[in-house]
């Protein structure tokens, strides 16, 4: 579809008043012109374009609870035009934390502290996304700007958990094995936090089981050598997660959207999880009522080769999108307003996130609207700051 060439488009002013009307962007625009500021549709919720925001950790949070740090930064970037803004990873208990300061929802005090996080956010037009996560064997870390590093339990840490005994790299702690009443009990968090998200006003849900987490390291035999009906093929290694995700799917209101974010390769030449495992347990999401699956790949073992370059990810959005036939979301390097439109209109994905550039500039979809010579609402208090063509 060409950009802007011939379409019908609302002035600004139009806009507004749409907007003021109806509260929500989808509804202000002649959506013929570009892909991305088409509104996107899951079960129920319709989102008024396809930038959404990539999960990226704060590490500003204090015992899981979010503060006016995730208030500013989240509702920058409904301010700033993206069709669904989603938190950082989002512990579903305390081990389950990448730091001591990641955020949480485990109790009802976090639960609370979301509330006006999700409400600002969709009062602005967005709609607001948890990414629910287990950071498993990469837990107990220092926050990156301390220099990183694991935290043993007797310097504030904690002991981790993972599928099997081993530790991701040298320097690292060893998890403890889940037993298996340890993941019946995993289970119940996992839907506990789903309860509690939709109690704290968050309309769609992620479940986080790619980058080397706890879900990741039962799929991938890199790190899952257990001997029970959780490891050895690929069946039983899929057999945790998939109760997760039907954990969270139960809880989760048949109305909302549930998306799963998957590493799509381990990136480590001639083992480890690849491409055909992720369109397998793709096709398997879906049966098991997951929407849209988030591509991104790597993070189970620091053996990985990563070949970076713009869109490196978008291939696998693309297999996974054609082969499991599911709507999927690219991500990864991409920066470019163009670029991003491509790969909607050659069919590679379905939406688009970002993750650096959004924290470069909250505003990105405003100014590639206008980029791609389409429009989308701005925020009434800068309408006048609107570049004029
Ligand atoms: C500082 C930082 C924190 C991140 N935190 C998370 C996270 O909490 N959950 C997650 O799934 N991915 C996380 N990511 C990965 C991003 O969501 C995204 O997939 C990645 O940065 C590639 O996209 P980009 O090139 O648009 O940034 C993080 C990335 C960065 C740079």
């Amino acid at each position: 579809m060409g950009v802007g060439v011939g379409a019908k488009r609302p002035s600004p002013m139009v806009i507004v008043a749409l907007r003021s009307k109806s509260g929500r962007r989808s509804a202000s625009k002649d959506s013929e012109i570009s892909q991305l500021f088409t509104s996107y549709k899951l079960r129920d919720i319709e989102f008024p374009n396809r930038v959404f925001v990539s999960p990226v950790s704060q590490y500003s949070s204090d015992d899981g609870v979010p503060g006016k740090w995730h208030l500013v930064h989240l509702g920058s970037r409904a301010v700033g035009g993206a069709g669904m803004v989603m938190t950082e990873a989002t512990a579903i208990n305390a081990r389950g934390r990448i730091t001591t300061v990641c955020a949480g929802i485990w109790n009802d005090e976090q639960a609370e502290a979301w509330k006006p996080i999700t409400s600002f956010i969709t009062e602005n037009g967005s709609v607001p996304c948890v990414q629910l996560a287990h950071a498993g064997r990469k837990g107990s870390q220092e926050r990156p700007w301390l220099g990183g590093g694991f935290i043993r339990p007797e310097d504030g840490g904690w002991q981790t958990v993972g599928a099997s005994a081993e530790p991701y790299d040298e320097g690292w702690g060893t998890p403890d094995e889940l037993t298996e009443s340890d993941i019946d009990a995993l289970v119940d968090d996992w839907r506990a936090a789903a309860l509690r998200s939709l109690e704290a006003g968050f309309k769609v849900v992620e479940i986080h089981l790619a980058h080397g987490f706890l879900g990741h390291s039962f799929l991938s035999p890199l790190s899952n050598h257990r001997e029970d009906s959780y490891g050895g093929n690929a069946d039983n290694r899929m057999r945790f997660p998939l109760r997760i995700v039907d954990s969270v799917r139960e809880a989760w209101p048949e109305k909302l959207p549930l998306l799963v974010r998957i590493s799509a390769t381990d990136w480590v030449e001639g083992s480890g999880w690849d491409l055909p495992d992720a369109v397998k347990f793709s096709k398997v999401l879906k049966e098991h009522g997951v929407d849209l699956v988030d591509c991104s790949s790597g993070g189970v073992s620091p053996r990985q080769q990563i070949a970076m370059e713009p869109g490196y990810q978008v291939p696998f959005a693309d297999s996974v999108r054609s082969e499991a036939d599911v709507p999927t979301a690219a991500v990864g390097l991409i920066t470019e307003a163009r670029h991003a439109e491509d790969v909607l209109e050659s069919g590679k994905a379905d939406v688009i996130f970002l993750g650096r550039e959004l924290l470069r500039n909250p505003y990105w979809p405003l100014h590639a609207a206008i980029g791609l010579g389409d429009d989308t609402p701005w925020p009434h208090q800068y309408i006048r700051s609107k570049p004029v063509s």
